[in-house]
């Protein structure tokens, strides 16, 4: 039996090429090695105003470009959150485990509560941005995986879940793990390209900034040659030159070569050079993921279902556990 994983993302902007090479593609990997729970975490999403429609675009358009990018939904289970209604009641279970400090220490909590325009107008806080981290953990500890994907800004969230996971333990006698947290390790971070001192983001209004799954190949391929870089005109890898070695990484990721034997290959080239190579990849990539996401969208719908009932059937056990220990 292959140990367990569970994989979660947001469906909050349109996924970029960073999205691509710092997790998606490592999830590829990890789909062999365990059994993958991968859902779209549109119960989040909605933790911030967001449009019907947007929203509904968004989640299927993860769904299927997920799909295209090979995530195999007959070996690992793809399913979106909001159609397995356990994890709110789980949320619900482990909420009135926590308590006030402990949420309203984590720092993505203090980053993003001080900012919020809601629909009517007026700032405030969202309590939905309060309690995200809890539904997080009810998202991990449903499946109770050995291991969880995270971005590095999640491992906090994730740290949380542990510290919950050994009070349920002892409490209600569950039999939670420790989970482990995997961080992707190269590409884990693709820089903007207007800004390669920040994350590629995929809610930047700068769309020059990010290459999206979605853009046209050949305005990608433009938007590559208008990267920011330096004056040296030398390729090499150097912390100091962010602007190249963001590109070195994406090329390098995109190729499956290494760093260094991308440095090699454009040591002798100028930065137009390096440029349009790197840009050809990128539009190459594009095009042959897209072609691949017009076929997956019609299959979403199908294995959503699938994935659901399958996910289901998991996180019901959990449920059943749960409420015999606390004697519901
Ligand atoms: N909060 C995660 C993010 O923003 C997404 C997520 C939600 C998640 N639930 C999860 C990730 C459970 C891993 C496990 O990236």
């Amino acid at each position: 039996m292959k140990e367990r994983l569970v994989s979660g993302i947001q469906a909050t902007g349109k996924l970029t090429l960073g999205n691509y090479i710092g997790a998606i593609k490592n999830s590829l990997e990890l789909q062999e090695k365990y059994q993958m729970m991968i859902f779209i975490a549109d119960l989040h999403t909605i933790t911030l105003p967001i449009s019907k429609e947007e929203l509904a675009k968004n989640r299927e358009e993860v769904f299927a470009l997920y799909l295209a990018s090979g995530i195999d939904p007959e070996k690992s289970i793809i399913f979106y959150q909001s159609d397995v209604q356990e994890h709110t009641t789980m949320n619900w279970y482990v909420l009135v485990n926590t308590t006030m400090g402990e949420l309203s220490r984590m720092t993505q909590f203090k980053d993003k509560s001080n900012k919020v325009k809601l629909e009517n107008g007026t700032y405030s806080i969202p309590t939905g941005l309060l309690i995200y981290p809890t539904l997080m953990a009810a998202d991990i500890l449903l499946y109770n995986p050995k291991v969880v994907t995270v971005g590095i800004d999640q491992t906090q969230h994730v740290e949380l879940t542990r510290n919950i996971a050994l009070r349920l333990n002892k409490k209600y006698k569950m039999n939670f793990n420790n989970v482990e947290t995997h961080i992707p390790k190269i590409g884990a971070k693709i820089m903007g390209l207007v800004d390669p001192t920040k994350k590629m983001s995929k809610s930047n209004s700068n769309l020059n900034d990010s290459i999206f799954l979605l853009d046209d190949p050949n305005v990608a391929y433009k938007k590559i040659l208008k990267a920011v870089t330096d004056s040296e005109n030398k390729v090499y890898i150097s912390e100091s030159k962010p602007g190249i070695l963001n590109l070195l990484t994406i090329y390098s990721c995109l190729t499956d070569t290494t760093l260094e034997e991308t440095e090699i290959l454009f040591k002798d080239k100028n930065y137009k050079e390096f440029k349009e190579a790197v840009a050809l990849k990128v539009k190459e990539f594009l095009t042959d993921l897209q072609s691949k996401y017009q076929e997956a969208r019609k299959k979403v719908n199908y294995w959503a279902k699938i994935g659901q009932n399958k996910a289901q059937k998991i996180a019901q056990n959990t449920i059943i556990e749960i409420k015999k220990g606390m004697g519901l």
